[in-house]
């Protein structure tokens, strides 16, 4: 039944009509509990909420699978004008972006260029920009665009997601050879068995393999999870290696896991909270729902009220 619901959940994701609906909807169906307001305003006020609880953030616009430059253009401004109101409003925050909804299916060079703008702020402002991994259709172009910007930017990072068989060769390369600052994450899309493993048991255990990697190869870890023995195996790699804590970082979702976010901080850990924001808060959402079908009792509850 679960893995019925999550593959309908992710399904469901990738729905145009629904999506653009959605956007005219406001937020919906419990969507609030994952998503922090539909303006910058209301994003940087969640952010300052969390900043108070010893927690930093990473902002992220929602959008994605952008098929029009305009669009594309006006995502990118949208990312500079958050990083400007992350600048004035003195928040912790870095900011998160998704190439698709920055043109990648468009145009690779526009992409470029619209990265380029927002990581000239970024640099100005002294902020870090990272790469948010899409579906597998993406992973090698947004690699690439990744390593073209690491030549000279260095403030950019990417994510690596462990349930692809890809994973530990990209982690290998992108550490030697790009002292890469990565966010590794188990993978939010739906995959064939041909690119990713379809069990959970050895995503698991892939994405341990990847911590160690890169955290004992010397480059900055943010591991992003909410499964506490992930986070457990980490805090022992940090113990038996003695590892400084100015190396990695703990990353969890907005509105998901709340005390354990504030544990960790409490511990002394860095934790940063991945703050979504915006109108196109469906692909997002529904992906959430798909991690665990519990949370459609949220959605009943939010179509009820
Ligand atoms: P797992 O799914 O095993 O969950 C462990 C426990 O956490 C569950 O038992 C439950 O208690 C809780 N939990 C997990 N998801 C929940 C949910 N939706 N609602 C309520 N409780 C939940 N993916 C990707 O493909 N590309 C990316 O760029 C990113 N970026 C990203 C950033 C950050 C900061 C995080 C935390 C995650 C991502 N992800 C991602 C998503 C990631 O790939 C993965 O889908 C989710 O984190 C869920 O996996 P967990 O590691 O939490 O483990």
């Amino acid at each position: 039944m679960e893995t019925l619901l999550r593959n309908l959940f992710l399904f469901l994701s990738k729905n145009r009509a629904l999506n653009k609906a959605a956007k005219r909807w406001g937020l919906r169906f419990g969507a609030r509990r994952f998503v922090a307001g539909e303006t910058i305003a209301e994003a940087i006020e969640a952010v300052r909420a969390l900043n108070r609880d010893g927690l930093v953030a990473t902002l992220d616009h929602l959008g994605e699978f952008v098929h029009d430059a305009e669009e594309a253009k006006e995502a990118a401004q949208v990312c500079v004008e958050t990083l400007e109101a992350i600048h004035r409003s003195g928040v912790e925050s870095n900011l998160s972006v998704k190439l698709t909804q920055l043109g990648l299916d468009i145009d690779r060079s526009l992409c470029m260029e619209n990265m380029r703008r927002i990581l000239d702020t970024a640099k100005r402002y002294g902020n870090f920009v990272r790469i948010d991994m899409e579906d597998f259709s993406h992973c090698q172009p947004a690699i690439d665009i990744y390593k073209a910007l690491r030549q000279t930017y260095d403030n950019v990072g990417i994510v690596i997601q462990a349930y692809l068989y890809r994973s530990e060769q990209d982690v290998r390369d992108l550490g030697e050879n790009y002292d890469a600052n990565l966010r590794l994450v188990k993978g939010a899309y739906k995959e064939p068995p041909e690119v990713a493993y379809p069990d959970k048991k050895d995503v698991d255990e892939n994405f341990k393999k990847l911590i160690k990697l890169h955290l004992l190869g010397g480059h900055y870890t943010a591991v992003a999870t909410h499964d506490e023995a992930i986070i457990q195996y980490t805090k022992q790699l940090e113990r038996e290696h003695n590892i400084p804590r100015t190396r990695f970082e703990f990353q969890l979702l907005y509105g998901i896991r709340t005390n354990l976010q504030r544990q960790l901080a409490a511990e002394g850990y860095k934790v940063r909270i991945y703050v979504p924001f915006g109108k196109d808060w469906y692909g997002y959402f529904m992906r959430r729902l798909a991690e665990r079908p519990a949370n459609v009792a949220f959605v009943l509850k939010g179509m009820f009220r």
